[in-house]
């Protein structure tokens, strides 16, 4: 059987922290795909869909079971089509938890045939999320510690204003 996953996220941009979770969770699954998918709460973005997807594809070099989607509909109907066996997401901070929890809790409740798998975050990216980093940016500020190097001229070229 192909245990495939699938790791959802607005992703506007791709961060480093995005990138830790994706490279583990490439060692736990057979298939990871990494969904850029639809928050509809946030409704200015920085980057499309096609650009975020074409980021991350960038970003995850030779990591050969990951795969990048865009879909903006029900994730668990995604998860559902792709015989997806795990929704994975990350966990910053306790204060991520009570959200977290919830959907997990709707997705099981919309379809029961994938759990959600938490991986925790690592330390130096606890802090760590896109607004962060494209609100560093608007200042002008070092994002370099933050996101891949390879998309960082894209997100210093979208952001950072010219003096
Ligand atoms: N490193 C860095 N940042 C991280 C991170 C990590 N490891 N893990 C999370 N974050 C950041 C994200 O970048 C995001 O930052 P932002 O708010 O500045 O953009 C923040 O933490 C929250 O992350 P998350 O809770 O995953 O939100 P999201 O917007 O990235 O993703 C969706 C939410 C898209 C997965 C969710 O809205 C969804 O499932 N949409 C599909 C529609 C649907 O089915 N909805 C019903 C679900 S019950």
């Amino acid at each position: 059987m192909n245990r495939i996953a699938v790791y959802p996220g607005s992703f506007d941009p791709v961060t480093l922290g995005h990138l830790d979770i994706i490279t583990r969770a490439s060692q736990l699954f057979d298939e990871v795909i990494v969904l850029v998918s639809k928050n509809i709460m946030k409704t200015n973005s920085c980057f499309t869909y096609i650009e975020r997807k074409q980021m991350i594809e960038r970003v995850i070099g030779n990591l050969s079971n990951v795969k990048v989607d865009i879909s903006d509909g029900l994730l668990v109907d995604y998860v559902k089509n792709v015989n997806a066996i795990a929704i994975v997401k990350c966990l910053r901070a306790v204060s991520d938890f009570e959200y977290e929890f919830q959907m997990a809790l709707a997705n099981k409740k919309l379809y029961d045939g994938a759990e959600t798998v938490f991986l925790t975050t690592t330390a130096e990216n606890m802090y760590l999320s896109s607004s962060v980093v494209r609100q560093i940016a608007s200042f002008n500020g070092d994002i370099s510690h933050f996101v891949p190097n390879d998309i960082l001229p894209d997100i210093e070229k979208r952001l950072m204003t010219k003096e």
